[in-house]
C-alpha cells in the first residue's frame, strides 16, 4: 500500500486525486475513483446558488463511496455553497482564485479538508496560511487552464521548503513511472486530470477521446486561443492538443458547434466538449496535460487507479 501523509489525512487508500473537470468529470467518475481508492472529485458549477448545490450532491453523491471533494474555480464562489459542500464531502477543492481563510474557515466549520491548488510559490505560501490542509501544486505540464509557468518538478520543490502541509502535485502525470517520480521527490500524492478523461466513466465526448489517443509526445501546447470563458478573464492560458489549435484556425468565424441541439458555441470557446456538445468537435478547446502521449486506451476508472498506485509501488520498491 501506498501510504502517505495525504492518503491518512483524506482517508483514502491510495495518493491520487482524481482532478475536477466541469462536466467531463460526472459523479459516475468521481465515485468510481473513490471506491478505487483515491480521492474522486467533482466540479461546483461557477457561481452555483447553494440550495441548488444541495440538490445536486444530495442527487448525485453516494458518501459510502469513500474520499470525495467538490472543486470550486474563480472568484465567484459564495461561502454558503461552500458550507454546503463542506458538509457533504471530505475535501472541499479550490483553483484559480487568491487562498482566502474566509472559505478555509467554512469548509471546516462543515468537516470537510480543504485543498488549494497553485501555481506559483507564493500562492502555496497563502494558501497554507489561509489554513488549507493540503496544498496541489500544478506544473506547466498540466492540461487545461495552467496557472503558473514553472515545471512541475521545480514548483514542487520549492513549495515543499516552504509549507508543512502535504503538497499534491498536479500536471503530465498519467503512467506510473510519473507518479513514483513525484512521490520520490516528495510529495504526498498526485493530482491527475487528463488520464481520467480517456475512462469508461469519463464525460469527454467520444471524438475528444480519440483526439487524445491519438496524440503523440509533442501533442500538446499552451496557447490563449480558447479563451472566452470565465477563467479566461483573469489569464487565457491553457494547454490544448496542438490539433485543436490548427482545426480552430481553420474553421473560421462561425460558430463550431452547440450545447445540446440549440445553445451556440462560438470558435475559441473555453468550453471543452463534453458529450452534449455537437459540430466540429476537432475545433474545441481540447484541454490536454503534456503526458497525453501515455493515454493509449480507454479502461475503467477503478482499473487506471489500480495501475498506477501498484505501478508505482513496484518502482520505488525496486529503486
Ligand atoms: C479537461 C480539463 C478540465 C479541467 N478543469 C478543471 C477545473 O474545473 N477545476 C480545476 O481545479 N482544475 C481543472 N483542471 C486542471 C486540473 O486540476 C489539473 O491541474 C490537471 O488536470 C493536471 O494535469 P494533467 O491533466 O496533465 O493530469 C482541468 C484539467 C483538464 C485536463
Amino acid at each position: 500500500m501506498l501510504s502517505t501523509s495525504f492518503t491518512e489525512l483524506a482517508r483514502c487508500e491510495v495518493p491520487i486525486q482524481q482532478a475536477p473537470m466541469g462536466l467531463l468529470s460526472p459523479p459516475g467518475l468521481a465515485l468510481a475513483v473513490a471506491r478505487a481508492g483515491g480521492v474522486g472529485t467533482v466540479s461546483a458549477p461557477i457561481g452555483v446558488e447553494p440550495h441548488a448545490l444541495a440538490a445536486q450532491l444530495d442527487a448525485s453523491l453516494d458518501a459510502s463511496a469513500g474520499a470525495l471533494a467538490v472543486n470550486f474555480i474563480t472568484d465567484q464562489v459564495d461561502p454558503e455553497a461552500v458550507a454546503v459542500a463542506g458538509a457533504r464531502v471530505r475535501m472541499v477543492d479550490f483553483f484559480w482564485n487568491t487562498p482566502h481563510v474566509k472559505l478555509v474557515e467554512v469548509a471546516h466549520a462543515g468537516g470537510a479538508l480543504v485543498n488549494w491548488q497553485v501555481g506559483s510559490l507564493p500562492d502555496a505560501v497563502l494558501a497554507a496560511e489561509a489554513g488549507a490542509d493540503v496544498v496541489t501544486v500544478q506544473g506547466r505540464e498540466a492540461g487545461g487552464h495552467v496557472r503558473g509557468d514553472t515545471p512541475l518538478l521545480a514548483l514542487l520543490a520549492a513549495v515543499l521548503r516552504a509549507v508543512d502541509v502535504p503538497v499534491l502535485a498536479a500536471g503530465g502525470i498519467a503512467e506510473p513511472r510519473a507518479l513514483a517520480a513525484v512521490l520520490a521527490a516528495g510529495a504526498a500524492g498526485a493530482r491527475i486530470g487528463t488520464r481520467f478523461l480517456a475512462t469508461s466513466e469519463s464525460g469527454a465526448h467520444p471524438e475528444y477521446v480519440l483526439a487524445l489517443l491519438a496524440a503523440g509526445p509533442e501533442g500538446t501546447e499552451i496557447t490563449d486561443g480558447f479563451a472566452k470563458c470565465p477563467m479566461c478573464a483573469t489569464l487565457p492560458r491553457a494547454r490544448v492538443l496542438r490539433s485543436a489549435i490548427a482545426a480552430v484556425d481553420a474553421v473560421g468565424e462561425e460558430q463550431v458547434g452547440t450545447i445540446g441541439d440549440a445553445d451556440p458555441i462560438p470558435p475559441r470557446a473555453g468550453l471543452p466538449p463534453h458529450k452534449d456538445v455537437h459540430g466540429h468537435i476537432d475545433a474545441m478547446a481540447l484541454y490536454a496535460g503534456s503526458s497525453v502521449e501515455h493515454v493509449t486506451a480507454v479502461r475503467p476508472a477503478a482499473d487506471v487507479v489500480a495501475g498506477l498506485a501498484e505501478g508505482a509501488e513496484r518502482l520505488l520498491r525496486a529503486w
